[in-house]
């Protein structure tokens, strides 16, 4: 069963959509030539103790870092480490909060300083995917509309979905049912209602889709070597538009706001 979240799990749900858009933005400033992932998860953790929140992914199934940091040709799950960011890099930052009881989760791919043309493009392509997919994901819609919105805007850029890794229902927990493919496959999808809470998160390689997984056990690259990039938001799709909760210009709520 797919949760329905009720009108106070809605507001809590849009409360810690925007702790955690809050630190992804401010995670996000502090990418510098120069950087190491460590310091960008330290500097992360502290800004999720600073809110009175905690990491919904440190723990969960055994991950180790506060944040996800992928870098180029790393998808996801990235491993924080001494490695330091150069300028012309690019950089996944992937944040979950856990706020009341309740997750938000959102990601983003940024430049570090600045970046080629086509790996701009990437970067751009894939958040325009995002935004396409949730604008799908109204009330009689089926999960497939988004996964299809997302594969069309992605692929008629000539860039490739990857397939092992999708979006999710996200609330008490950071993965509940549905999942979200970014790309239509065979069978039916669950019908979308007013109270579904979606994390909707394309993951775009600029070459091939596949992928390898690294013997740390966690970071996912691309197997062709060539970058890759991720953006999520949290959404709740409500009896009219969605309502994206892990965005700062259109989060309804703030915090003390809550009741
Ligand atoms: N952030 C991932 C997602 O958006 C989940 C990370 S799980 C972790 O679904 F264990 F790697 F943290
Ligand atoms: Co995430
Ligand atoms: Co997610």
């Amino acid at each position: 069963m797919i949760p329905i979240k009720s009108k106070t799990e809605r507001d809590a749900m849009r409360v810690a959509g925007r702790v955690a858009a809050e630190v992804l933005e401010e995670a996000c400033n502090f990418v510098r030539p120069g950087v190491s992932t460590l310091e960008i998860d330290e500097y992360a953790a502290g800004l999720i103790k600073q809110k009175g929140v905690k990491s919904a992914f440190l723990g969960y199934r055994g991950y180790p870092c506060n944040i996800c940091i992928s870098v180029n040709e790393e998808i996801v799950h990235g491993l924080a480490s001494d490695r330091r960011l150069q300028f012309g890099d690019i950089v996944s930052l992937d944040c979950g909060v856990q706020v009341d009881g309740f997750i938000g989760d959102t990601a983003r791919t940024v430049s570090v300083g600045s970046c080629s043309l086509e790996v701009q493009k990437l970067i751009d392509v894939t958040r325009e995917a995002l935004y396409d997919g949730i604008s799908c994901a109204l009330p009689g819609n089926h999960v497939k509309d988004i996964s299809r919105a997302v594969q069309n805007r992605v692929e008629a850029n000539g860039f490739s979905v990857v397939r092992e890794f999708v979006g999710h229902g996200v609330g008490r927990v950071v993965h509940e049912e549905p999942q979200i493919p970014n790309f239509v496959g065979a069978g039916a999808t669950p019908k979308l209602k007013a109270g579904m809470a979606l994390a909707i998160e394309p993951m775009v390689n600029i070459g091939t889709a596949a992928i390898k997984q690294m013997r740390d056990g966690w970071t996912v690259i691309a197997r062709d070597g060539r970058p890759s990039a991720h953006q999520e938001h949290t959404v709740l799709v409500t009896e009219g538009e969605p309502e994206i909760l892990t965005c700062l210009e259109t989060a309804a709520l703030k915090p003390k706001a809550a009741s």
